[in-house]
């Protein structure tokens, strides 16, 4: 009797770990189809500093099983929610009927903040699917990581978790989801934009997070996807954000004064088409906070008054992305602190900025 292919692939024990970071997108992905495949291609930047570090152990076993600990501590509702994918993708990766998972995962930013931890979560994960699928069929990791088909096999997993999962697993800004005007655009997976293509004042945006509420958000982003089903405004909603991936592309590419202005309405126009169609959905919901408003107007006034290019985005929730370049830096913080504090929960925010992607990590006896 001859052995099938998951049954000759040999399955040993070890351990391995990803760094993630999450990200945050300026053109809007909201809406699928079944297989988690997007309505209309979205692009994003990835973050730098807020990441989520998985570890992974693995070990041969009968059956697949999984333990799993965040922040150090068993998390029901996080491990359900993983053990879900892990089932769902027996067909890709047939081992994992045959290992034993301890995962343990650490993010480096406080849960409900804006930052999108199932993007940085999943992204990690996946990333350590992806390695052990590499080290199970005998090749070399040390290839895996300068081998473009790892980095896309990981984000096709990472979107299978969360579909905005897959744009964490490359650094600068990356497309999701097939369009012209991107080569190698692809549905199931994101593609990273080439960075020398992209204007050197694009290469150090800074994310200030301005978090405004601190609670879970009362529609969840997988309702609120479901909700563009049927949605009055949908199609044209879809054809809009295909668009855009195409004018943000070119903006980015350019560079110039008008290009600035173009690129920063365009991206406020995105954060409020999103929050439109949750305005429009049946039920209608509504995210943002009065005080998000409040920041919004601040944002835009200004810029408006100063020439300084300061602007916003908005993820599916009242916090707000306070988006800049790192030339104006000094005039964006003095912002904050001079007006907008005011509106902030226990006047907090995160400072982020565009980050160069994922990490092979190590734990180490000081990190946990
Ligand atoms: O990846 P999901 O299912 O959590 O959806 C993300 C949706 C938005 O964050 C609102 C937009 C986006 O493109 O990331």
């Amino acid at each position: 009797m001859s052995l099938s292919h998951s049954e000759s692939m040999m399955v040993s024990s070890g351990e391995l770990g990803w760094e993630c970071p999450s990200n945050i997108a300026l053109v809007k992905y909201w809406g699928k189809y079944p297989g988690q495949i997007p309505a209309n291609p979205s692009l994003s930047l990835t973050l730098s500093s807020c990441v989520s570090r998985t570890q992974i152990a693995y070990r041969e076993s009968d059956q697949g099983s999984m333990e799993f600990l965040f922040e150090g501590e068993p998390k029901p509702e996080f491990a359900h929610k993983i053990q879900g994918y892990l089932d769902s993708l027996h067909a890709d990766l047939p081992w994992l009927t045959r290992v034993h998972l301890q995962i343990e995962s650490h993010n480096t930013f406080p849960h409900s903040s804006g930052i999108a931890s199932s993007a940085s979560a999943m992204g990690a994960l996946a990333l350590g699917l992806a390695s052990m699928d590499r080290a199970f069929r005998g090749v070399e990791s040390g290839d895996g990581l300068s081998d473009s088909a790892f980095w896309a096999q990981a984000s096709d997993l990472a979107r299978r978790g969360s579909g905005s999962a897959c744009r964490s697993i490359y650094g600068g800004y990356t497309v999701w989801g097939a369009h012209p005007a991107v080569p190698g655009s692809d549905d199931r997976r994101a593609v990273p934009l080439d960075m020398e293509a992209v204007h050197p004042s694009f290469h150090n945006l800074q994310d200030a997070v301005l978090l405004v509420d601190r609670g879970s958000k009362s529609v969840s982003s997988s309702a609120g996807h479901g909700l563009m089903n049927g949605h009055p405004y949908a199609q044209a909603r879809f054809a809009q954000g295909a668009e855009r991936v195409a004018q943000l592309w070119t903006l980015l590419q350019d560079g110039g004064e008008a290009s600035w202005r173009a690129f920063m309405d365009l991206v406020e126009s995105e954060a409020l088409t999103l929050h439109a169609m949750m305005l429009a959905s049946t039920p209608s919901y509504l995210l943002m906070k009065p005080s998000t408003l409040a920041l919004l107007e601040e944002i835009r006034r200004f810029r408006n008054q100063s020439g300084v290019p300061v602007f916003f985005t908005l993820d599916a929730g009242a916090n707000v992305h306070l988006l800049f370049p790192e030339s104006a830096s000094a005039q964006a913080m003095e912002l904050i602190d001079k007006q907008l504090t005011p509106y902030l929960h226990e006047g907090s925010y995160l400072c982020d900025r565009l980050g160069s992607g994922p990490t092979p990590w190590t734990r180490t006896p000081h990190t946990s």
